[in-house]
């Protein structure tokens, strides 16, 4: 007779193996993944979305002052906080350090469920170097300053050497400490390395060092890289070194023109090499995604005036070439052209993060477009404490966009999501998904139209939709137009709980125009689902 127990031990192995890879998956630390069309966030063996806000640069240096910051931002609907951190609070002596206020940090993220990522302001801050401990400040030999006019300024020269490993060496002390503390739980989810940096005030840094360096070869790390990299260049880099005649070899001034640009990609290079220097020190301790944020210059403004050699879109191929610890590259973005500056920092293997952005109304309905239209894995407005209740208008958003979050990111991935921002100057738009055109435009109702609409719409399995905002209605055209005519089954509003959809209302009314349109009011978000059929 066959023993029915003897496949038991192989059943048992592979079981054993399973669970082995799924616990593995979950203890792994907060890493970034290509999930078909999107780059996601992985926190605990799955895609995380970051609903997060910046606190002010100085609230997080006191944690009495933080204490009641906390259940507010959870109140808000935020599942993630950008929080400072300054090198001269954690290294006040050289060698000596003190992680009392991280661990304080958190602590109360954790009280409230909220998870953590830390802006390492250390070197540079908005281009200056005011949170760099005193005794860096005061030993300008060794910490050399970036000139300008012959005189040194308060911004550290990226040139140098000494600045770079003191640096380094205490993020790299920060990140084995964070790996201690949190490296199971995974509060802390990123590191975002520096702030804003570059040289405000003139267009490059003129210490002799940096001279030197200017009128030296460009290095060949940049120059191949250059070449390998042809087709995928920025295209207003491309067309500067084209413009230059496409050399392999020369000085910088050679190489891009003997102009302002060639001084921005020269402070591009070395701001690089040093903060991927500073980054690889803290992997080497602990590997979550690091990143770096952008002061967006504007299509004219010469650099100087920004900060020059910050990772503005034309010079990220630059950083990149410098290395590989910084993960990704993330716009500031509070230029009324939200969604061309978002398109330019997804490109090319770059996803979009937002670290610093408009709140309120505008912050509201640009994270409909960033997470839907350019599958955005964050989304953070700056100062999010002083606008922090429950009825500012991004917390609604935020909780409309944490009930679907599971299913968006799997959207994401499968590239079948579109999100949008209508207004006056935009007042439709169209998206081809599941087989139809979607015609999107500014709701419009008894009222006359609204003023502005956003959301994001996905397919929702075969001729269905879910699509979640305000605003906005939708009419559907058939991709082929032969066939059974199409009209609209019905219209449900609804939300999820835990994953599981739990319908409101029916909408068949005025709702939805009598079925001659999907429609979301203007009042407040929305999700809703839709469900077309055919008719002879
Ligand atoms: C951008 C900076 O990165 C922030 O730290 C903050 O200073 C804001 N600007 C202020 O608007």
């Amino acid at each position: 007779m066959r023993n029915p127990f003897r496949t038991l031990p192989i059943l048992l192995l592979f079981l054993g193996l399973e669970i082995a890879l799924v616990s593995a998956q979950s203890t792994a630390a907060p890493h970034l993944e290509k999930r078909g069309a999107a780059t996601q966030l992985i926190v605990d063996g799955k895609p995380f979305l970051m609903l997060s806000g910046e606190l002010h640069n100085s609230s997080s240096s006191n944690l009495e002052y933080m204490k009641p910051i906390w259940p507010k931002l959870k109140a808000m609907g935020l599942n993630s906080v950008v929080t400072p951190l300054s090198w001269e609070l954690i290294e006040p002596k050289e060698g000596t350090y003190d992680f009392t206020l991280v661990d304080g940090l958190i602590d109360q993220a954790r009280h409230e469920n909220e998870r953590i990522v830390f802006l390492w302001l250390a070197s540079w801050k908005n281009g200056l170097s005011s949170y760099v401990p005193v005794w860096v400040k005061q030993d300008t030999r060794r910490f050399p300053r970036v000139v300008e006019n012959g005189n040194p300024v308060e911004i550290l020269s990226p040139q140098g050497t000494a600045t770079q490993e003191a640096d380094a060496r205490a993020f790299a002390a920060l990140m084995k400490h964070l790996k201690e503390v949190d490296g199971r739980d995974h509060t802390v989810l990123m590191m975002q390395v520096e702030n804003e940096v570059g040289v405000l005030g003139d267009s490059r840094d003129h210490s002799d060092a940096a001279n030197k360096a200017f009128a030296a070869a460009v290095p060949t790390l940049l120059t191949q890289y250059l070449q390998t990299h042809r087709d995928s260049l920025y295209p207003d880099l491309k067309d500067l070194w084209n413009a230059n005649g496409n050399k392999t070899a020369g000085t910088w001034a050679e190489i891009f023109g003997d102009t302002v640009r060639a001084d921005e990609i020269f402070m591009a290079w070395h701001y690089a090499r040093f903060i991927q220097a500073v980054a690889k020190a803290g992997k080497a301790e602990y590997d979550i995604p690091m990143y770096v944020n952008t002061w967006l210059a504007g299509d004219v403004t010469p650099p100087g005036e920004f900060p020059s050699g910050c990772p503005e879109p034309e010079v990220v191929d630059v950083w990149r070439a410098a290395g590989s610890s910084l993960d990704f590259y993330s716009p500031d973005l509070y230029d009324s052209r939200f969604e061309l500056w978002s398109h330019r920092y997804h490109r090319d293997g770059n996803p979009l993060y937002m670290p610093e952005t408009r709140g309120g109304a505008a912050g509201a309905a640009n994270v409909f477009y960033a997470l839907g239209e350019e599958a955005g894995f964050g989304f953070s407005p700056f100062a999010i404490e002083s606008e922090a209740n429950d009825k500012d208008p991004l917390a609604e958003s935020y909780s409309v966009l944490a009930s679907i979050a599971p299913l968006l990111l799997e959207h994401q991935a499968a590239g079948d999501v579109h999100g949008f921002v209508l207004d006056h100057d935009r007042k439709s738009v169209d998206f081809t998904i599941n087989g139809y055109t979607l015609h999107v435009s500014l709701d419009n109702s008894f009222g006359g139209p609204a003023e502005s609409g956003f959301g994001l719409v996905m397919a929702d399995g075969k001729d269905a939709f879910l699509g979640a905002g305000k605003g906005f209605r939708v009419t559907f055209t058939p991709r082929s137009d032969s066939g059974p005519r199409l009209g609209i089954a019905a219209v449900d509003e609804g939300t999820f709980v835990d994953g599981k959809w739990v319908s409101g209302r029916r909408l068949n009314g005025d709702e939805d125009d009598q079925g001659v349109h999907w429609r979301f009011d203007p009042h407040q978000p929305r999700i809703e689902k839709v469900t077309l059929y055919r008719f002879e």
